[in-house]
């Protein structure tokens, strides 16, 4: 015990006989016992606190310390007071314990009412009699005062009182002081160990979310208050996010975002300076916010990397009264300090990796979109997988049509009933700006920023926004949304994401058309090639066609996927193709085949997939084509192919073939009414044709049948009478007003 130098009073401790001897003896031993036992203040002041009361035989008792700093007193420990008592300050010079700080000279009243200077100075809640108040000194420095009132066996305070409390003060100072000692060696330690584990912790963890967690549990450990809270500001550095907590009742803030200069935390965000605030209530209401009124005493200090500031560390204190020092400022700060250099370093390492999965992202979406030369699927995968990458709430992408001199929304993502508006004349909203201009735009709030009319009632987005040109030809132009209530607005760094993605979709979109194109005119050639031979056999005229239009409604009731359409048109349109090889004479011939005949009329499958053989990407048209003449229970040719190995595609041809031959005039026979063929196919469901298709074939009206037996010279695209039938297969529609582009 250093501090420990007891000084009692010679004559007090020299009458034996005195009681008050006997008691300022026990208290003295009593003192110097506590003294090897107490390193806890605030048990230190407990228990001095009740010796005081037993060995004096008072009402009260108070322990006030000196704040050299403020120069005041501080009810520090009090027995007997008011609960509102503690904490109060008194500024030295003012009251009796004012006066006792200030002069240094203990004062005791007999009768307080008769005292007019002190007479006002108790407080209204408790009535004081006697008052009997000492100076706490320890070598000379005063510590504090400690204060007793009224006897509790109704007499006054005698000098006898005031010797034996002047007795015990020093050794209460230096109680005080040993303990005071002892907590600030265990706070340094705690500081250190702080610094420690957050140096620590910001080397093992690389995700900013568990670093903060674990922060806020170090802070808190190391400051033991009741909550802490970290806030970071967003990236326009208008609002404080709280990104990570402690505290169950912060539950109910923790999607709260604090504007910067509002409340508090806002304050310190806005200045840069920190804050204590140990009487929140008594602290005026429009410098406060909801958040902070949940508190009793606050805290916050402001994180900082080269002077700006990038967040706010709150402690908290809601129940307990203990205010925060100076101390408690000091450990604080230097834990931000750190902690803010540790955030940035994590937001480099995160942007990095974010870098990262956009090349892989900016690779995969030019993969992807090269590996497929149909615009839709492009289309698809783009906006796909911009949404995902750029975590927009809603997307859309536009072409640009050339006739309107509109974008025209074609495939959008995260709009409940569709996009608000479908068409942009170039100038007209963002997009149309972008389009016109050809230069990206990010809004980063449409609230503030004007740029991005809103509907009544719509949230605030932020939006980014980039043209599709290639070949110094606008294509059209891709719209990301994002909802700005999470506080989360896009950023520079998003929009070039998105301009250099929207450069490969571009590029993409111009070889899909391309690739369509081409194909169209390959398509075309063959066609015209296939209607040549129909032509010169009056029997088979229009066969193709009306295969083809039975066959798109046959998959569009199967709900088949645009692809599957669209290969589905290609191969029943071509279906017949390697007759173009096979003799007209045989190919004519009214009577009977011989076998020979028979095997060369059946070698048609597989030399028109030869014909086809040389384009990659008809190879699945070409399956379909190879195979219409394999039958379900594995009895038909080339192959011999059952069930499900026959393609699909080439399942549903079999029957739309089979039901126009037989509803047809052939040169060996006159057509069947069409009721009849429909019973042979029914009959011939599970060996010759998939069930699922006959079923299918079931939903094919008269109405429609009938259209499609007169259908004469069509100059209609191939499916629209599918199309007008199967009203419910958008894929369908979408195919044939494609087609009806190209006608
Ligand atoms: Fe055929």
């Amino acid at each position: 015990m250093d501090n420990f130098s007891p000084e009692p009073n010679p004559s007090l401790l020299n009458s034996s006989n005195d009681p008050a001897h006997t008691r300022a003896l026990k208290a003295l031993s009593q003192i110097g016992l506590m003294a090897s036992e107490m390193t806890d203040l605030r048990k230190t002041l407990a228990a001095t606190l009740d010796l005081i009361l037993e060995t004096l035989e008072v009402e009260n008792a108070s322990i006030m310390l000196l704040d050299s700093e403020s120069n005041s007193l501080r009810i520090t420990a009090a027995r007997g007071l008011p609960d509102d008592a503690l904490g109060l300050v008194i500024p030295v010079g003012k009251g009796i314990a004012g006066t006792v700080a200030a002069t240094g000279s203990p004062i005791l009243i007999d009768d307080i009412e008769k005292n007019p200077e002190f007479s006002a100075s108790g407080r209204s809640s408790y009535r004081t009699k006697s008052a009997l108040c000492v100076p706490m000194r320890l070598k000379s420095t005063l510590m504090g005062v400690i204060s007793v009132n009224n006897k509790r066996t109704g007499e006054i305070f005698g000098e006898n009182d005031l010797q034996l409390l002047s007795a015990i003060a020093p050794q209460i100072g230096a109680l005080i002081e040993n303990a005071g000692l002892h907590e600030r060696s265990e706070r340094k330690v705690r500081e250190l160990g702080a610094l420690f584990d957050l140096a620590r912790a910001a080397e093992s963890i690389t995700s900013l979310e568990k670093f903060l967690d674990e922060c806020v549990q170090i802070i808190t450990s190391a400051t033991s208050v009741e909550t802490c809270s970290i806030m970071l500001l967003d990236t326009r550095g208008r609002v404080l996010r709280i990104a990570a907590y402690t505290g169950t009742y912060l539950d109910t803030f923790k999607d709260c975002l604090i504007p910067l200069g509002q409340g508090i935390s806002g304050k310190v965000g806005e200045t840069g300076e920190p804050s204590i605030l140990n009487d929140i209530s008594a602290s005026p209401a429009s410098d406060r916010q909801d958040l902070d009124s949940a508190f009793r005493s606050a805290l916050s200090v402001p994180m900082k990397i080269q002077g700006r500031v990038i967040g706010v560390v709150n402690v908290n204190n809601s129940l307990e009264k203990r205010p925060f020092s100076q101390d408690d400022l000091r450990l604080v700060t230097a834990l931000a300090s750190q902690m803010a250099s540790s955030i940035e370093k994590l937001r480099l390492y995160a942007s990095m990796e974010q870098k990262i999965r956009e090349l892989s992202t900016v690779n995969s979406v030019v993969t992807k979109v090269n590996s497929s030369i149909n615009l839709r699927t492009v289309l698809d995968m783009v906006i796909d997988l911009l949404v995902e990458t750029l975590g927009a709430d809603s997307g859309s992408l536009m072409l640009y049509n050339n006739d309107t001199g509109t974008l025209e929304i074609e495939v959008s993502r995260g709009f409940s009933s569709g996009p608000p508006i479908t068409t942009f004349p170039l100038g007209f909203g963002v997009a149309g700006s972008v389009a016109k201009t050809r230069k990206p735009a990010l809004v980063e709030d449409s609230s503030i920023s004007g740029a991005y009319a809103m509907a009544p009632g719509e949230r605030p987005l932020s939006m980014i926004c980039a043209p599709m040109v290639a070949k110094d030809k606008l294509l059209g132009a891709i719209c990301l949304e994002r909802e700005t209530s999470g506080g989360t607005s896009f950023d520079t760094s998003n929009l070039e994401l998105l301009v250099t993605l929207a450069n490969a979709a571009a590029t993409a979109v111009d070889n899909a058309n391309l690739y369509r194109d081409l194909l169209n005119i390959y398509f075309e050639t063959i066609q015209s090639l296939a209607a040549a031979i129909e032509a010169k056999d009056a029997y088979t005229h229009g066969h193709s066609r009306r295969v083809t239009e039975y066959s798109l409604a046959l998959a569009g009731i199967m709900d088949c996927d645009h692809n599957t359409l669209d290969t589905i048109r290609h191969a029943a349109l071509l279906h017949d193709i390697g007759k173009i090889g096979i003799n007209e004479s045989i190919l004519l011939k009214p009577g009977k085949l011989t076998d020979e005949e028979f095997s060369t009329i059946r070698s048609h499958p597989v030399m028109g997939s030869k014909i086809l053989e040389s384009i990659d990407f008809l190879a699945t048209v070409r399956a379909q084509l190879k195979h219409h003449h394999e039958r379900w229970d594995g009895r038909g040719y080339p192959d011999g192919l059952k069930g499900d190995q026959i393609p699909p595609g080439a399942r549903i041809i079999a029957v739309a073939d089979t039901f126009d031959a037989m509803t047809s005039t052939r040169s060996y026979r006159s057509a069947l009414d069409w009721n009849v063929a429909r019973d042979e196919i029914v009959r011939c469901s599970g060996s010759q044709f998939d069930p699922k298709v006959v079923d299918a074939f079931l939903s094919l009206g008269e109405e429609f049948i009938n259209a499609v037996i007169k259908m004469q010279n069509p100059t209609n695209p191939p499916g629209e009478l599918a199309a007008r039938l199967v009203t419910n297969n958008p894929d369908l529609a979408c195919l044939v007003d494609a087609a009806r582009e190209t006608i």
